[in-house]
């Protein structure tokens, strides 16, 4: 068969059904291009992105600098690893450490080795810092947290999906309620060798909750009252989705080890990062942690070019003004399908009041016919959270797409 043959989209379903694994189960719709805040499937048809590869894209699809940056540098050298220096890692590491105030980042790809890393950093410093006994250090984490795939990683899910028969698990874990400040100061008080407290200032998988104000600033002074690192998992909130740099700037907190992913790349490669101060940062020796691509040039290159454009296009403010109208919008509709709508920036969910619990799936597959995809998460709940290039005019026309679907089952 020629690959210059245009497929349908039940095309590439089937191949994706055959020969990959079931680990997803995606909306059926096949993408081949994508600009901006649109995303164009095989058959030519146009759709609003509100997805943003969960949060990776948010310059916008292809934004023609980060691209272009990336693609000088694919031409000039991609991979050295760190058996070698490279004349782009170190300019990434000041540009991004000046940027966020803090004196050193480790680079990795995917965000779960960021949370890894963090883990690792931690448990280095609370034994050789902190003088925790060996193997005694525990990491405080969050009910309902996601924090990505890997099996430490899963240890600490509370959701069944995400661990069921892929045990045996570590220890060293204490799972507490979210946005429970009196559940974090008791287990500080009731146990003995913490050595961290990993966060995501809004809990994003989990359907986009926001804790109350003031949650991670108290989280912060009873971190710093009992010696322990605030780590926080900015992987999904970073990077100007929720209306500022770090989502914690919203309450001024300087988390002790920032987490980033998703869209410290714009979309183009897998890049993560760990911030920290020397401190904790030092612990680690060479040797001791690392990875193939950590780091690499074209992944150092895109990244710098990735936050030039979040600073240059203003998408912090962008971000925080456009999310405030879009769910004024979203409750000014009296939808009784709306259940909720919450979130801070343009990071937002809604919850689907209905008995139905395929609702949520049902009303995503009308929104694509309508040219907008959304993808439900955790059964009731639609997360909608566009590149943060979205115009005015294009999220008032997301608006009324929104509505007029959820007007539709409304009737039926
Ligand atoms: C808060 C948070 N942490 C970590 C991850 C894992 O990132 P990755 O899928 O790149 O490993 C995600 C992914 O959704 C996330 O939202």
């Amino acid at each position: 068969m020629s690959f210059a043959t245009k497929q349908a989209s039940s095309y590439f379903i089937e191949l994706e059904e055959q020969y990959g694994a079931h680990n997803y189960h995606p909306l059926p719709v096949v993408l081949s291009k994508g600009q901006g805040v649109y995303v164009w499937d095989v058959e030519g048809r146009q759709y609003f992105d509100f997805l943003s590869g969960y949060s990776a894209v948010n310059q916008g699809h292809c934004h023609p600098k980060i691209v272009q940056a990336f693609m000088e540098q694919a031409q000039t050298l991609t991979l050295t690893s760190r058996a070698f220096y490279n004349d782009k890692l170190g300019e990434f590491e000041k540009y991004i450490t000046q940027l966020l105030g803090y004196d050193k980042v480790l680079p990795m790809n995917t965000g779960v080795e960021a949370v890894e890393t963090a883990i690792k950093l931690c448990r280095k410093w609370a034994y050789e810092v902190k003088g925790i006994p060996e193997n005694e250090a525990k990491i405080i984490v969050c009910n309902n947290n996601f924090h990505g795939r890997t099996t430490t990683v899963i240890s600490f899910s509370s959701d069944p999906s995400a661990k069921n028969n892929f045990g045996p698990f570590p220890k060293g874990f204490i799972s507490i309620p979210y946005n429970d400040i009196a559940a974090l100061n008791n287990v500080l008080k009731s146990e003995e060798n913490i050595a961290g407290f990993l966060v995501e200032p809004i809990q994003g998988e989990a359907g986009v909750f926001v804790p109350k104000d003031g949650y991670l600033s108290q989280c912060k002074t009873l971190c710093e009252a009992h010696n322990i690192l605030f780590i926080a998992d900015e992987i999904q909130t970073g990077l100007c989705r929720t209306g500022k740099m770090l989502a914690c700037d919203h309450e001024n907190v300087r988390p002790d080890i920032v987490l980033l992913g998703k869209a410290l790349s714009g979309g183009m490669l897998p890049v993560s990062a760990v911030l920290a101060d020397d401190e904790i940062m030092l612990t680690i020796k060479p040797g001791e942690h690392g990875s193939t691509y950590g780091g690499n040039p074209l992944a150092s290159v895109t990244a710098i070019a990735a936050l030039q454009v979040l600073l240059d296009e203003n998408m912090a403010e962008r971000s925080e003004k456009l999310g405030a109208y879009f769910r004024e919008a979203l409750k000014k509709t009296g939808s009784p399908l709306i259940q909720t709508v919450r979130g801070k920036g343009l990071l937002n969910a809604i919850e689907i009041n209905s008995s139905d619990e395929n609702m949520a799936w049902e009303i995503c597959l009308a929104l694509k016919e309508k040219g907008l995809l959304a993808k439900p998460t955790h059964g009731d709940k639609i997360r909608f959270a566009p590149p943060l290039v979205i115009t005015e005019e294009q999220l008032k026309e997301c608006i009324v797409i929104i509505q007029q679907t959820l007007q539709s089952f409304e009737r039926s």
